[in-house]
C-alpha cells in the first residue's frame, strides 16, 4: 500500500497504480477511525479488481460548530494498517489545506428534498452541503470508476447517490450493508466514545428497529410504530432526534403503509446517549440476517 499525502503525491500513485494490471479505480471515501463496516466496503472494492484507493480525511465542512469535530476519534498508525491488511492499494491523508486551499471557494449543495429531513433536520445547518462538497471535491481529485459508502448513514447514501447522478454521472456508487457487533449495534466510529454502560444501553437502537419491523409485519401504521418506538428508546435513557417511516430512496415521509407501498418503508433513528449521537436504520419489511442474527435470543451452553 502507498500512503501519500497531499494531490501531487497522490497523482504520482495513481499514474503508478494504473501501470499495473487495470485502469479502474475504486474509492472509499472514510473518516478515519476505522472499523469493520468501513473495511468490509475495502474488501467488496477489492474483489472488483480495481484499483482500491481510501482517504482519510475529517471534513470541517460537515460539523457545525457545536458538533464533535475535535472529539472525532483520529487513529491513523492502526487505520493504516488495517486497509493494508484489506488489500487497499492507495491510502490518501490529505491535510485541509491540500482538500480546502485558500482559493476554493465553490460549495455542493446538497439536494434539499433528500437532505432538508431526518439528519438535515436535527443537526446544525449545512452537514449535507460539507458533505457533498467534500465528496465532490474527492471525486475530482482521485478521479474513481466507483465509490463505496456505508448503508448505515442511509440518508448520506440517497444524498451522494443524487450528487453523483447529477455532477459525476460516470461514477458508479455502490453500497455495503450496515456492520453490526454481536449484540446488533451498528458498527460506528463514535462507538469508541461511548462509556461501558452507554453502550450496553445503546442496543436499544437496533432492538428499536427490530421492534418497528414486527409492528409493521403486525399491521402497525407508521404513527402508531414512531410513538411506540420512541417511547422504547426514551425507557432506554435515549434522547430521541427521531424515529421517522420514510420512504427508502425518496426519504418522504409515510403516512400509511399497504402492500403497494410497504418494501420502499424504511424506519430512520437518531438518538443521543450520553454525548454521543448515534444514527441506525432498517427496511421495516423484508429479510435482515444481520439485524435478525444479532438480536436472537442467545441459546445457553449451559445443559
Ligand atoms: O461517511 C463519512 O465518513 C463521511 O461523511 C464521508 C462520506 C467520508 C465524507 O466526509
Amino acid at each position: 500500500m502507498i500512503t501519500v499525502r497531499n494531490r501531487s503525491e497522490l497523482l504520482a500513485a495513481l499514474r503508478m497504480s494504473a501501470a499495473k494490471a487495470t485502469e479502474s479505480v475504486a474509492f472509499v471515501p472514510t473518516m478515519g477511525a476505522l472499523h469493520d463496516g468501513h473495511l468490509s466496503l475495502v474488501r467488496d472494492a477489492v474483489q472488483t479488481g480495481s484499483i482500491v484507493v481510501a482517504s482519510i480525511f475529517v471534513n470541517p465542512l460537515q460539523f457545525g460548530p457545536n458538533e464533535d469535530l475535535a472529539a472525532y476519534p483520529r487513529t491513523e498508525a492502526s487505520d493504516a494498517a488495517l486497509l493494508k491488511t484489506a488489500g487497499c492499494d492507495v491510502l490518501y491523508l490529505p491535510t485541509v489545506d491540500d482538500i480546502y486551499p485558500l482559493e476554493f471557494s465553490t460549495k455542493v449543495t446538497a439536494s434539499a428534498e433528500l437532505s432538508a429531513c431526518l439528519c438535515g433536520a436535527t443537526r446544525e445547518p449545512g452537514h449535507f452541503d460539507g458533505v457533498t462538497t467534500v465528496v465532490a471535491r474527492l471525486f475530482g481529485l482521485v478521479q474513481p470508476n466507483s465509490a463505496w459508502f456505508g448503508e448505515k448513514d442511509w440518508q448520506q447514501l440517497q444524498v451522494i447517490r443524487r450528487m453523483a447522478s447529477d455532477i459525476f454521472p460516470r461514477i458508479e456508487i455502490r453500497s455495503g450493508a450496515t456492520v453490526r457487533d454481536s449484540d446488533g449495534l451498528a458498527l460506528s466510529s463514535r462507538n469508541a466514545r461511548l462509556s461501558d454502560s452507554d453502550k450496553k444501553a445503546a442496543v436499544a437502537i437496533p432492538h428499536s428497529l427490530s421492534f418497528a419491523r414486527e409492528l409493521a409485519v403486525a399491521g402497525e401504521q407508521p404513527a402508531e410504530i414512531e410513538r411506540l418506538s420512541k417511547s422504547k428508546l426514551s425507557e432506554a435513557g435515549f434522547s430521541v432526534d427521531y424515529f421517522e417511516i420514510r420512504d427508502s430512496s425518496t426519504l418522504e415521509p409515510m403516512s400509511h403503509l399497504d402492500e403497494t407501498n410497504s418494501k420502499e418503508a424504511r424506519a430512520f433513528v437518531a438518538a443521543r446517549i450520553g454525548h454521543t449521537r448515534l444514527i441506525d436504520n432498517a427496511a421495516l419489511i423484508g429479510p435482515n440476517p444481520q439485524l435478525e442474527e444479532a438480536l436472537a435470543p442467545k441459546s445457553s451452553m449451559a445443559s
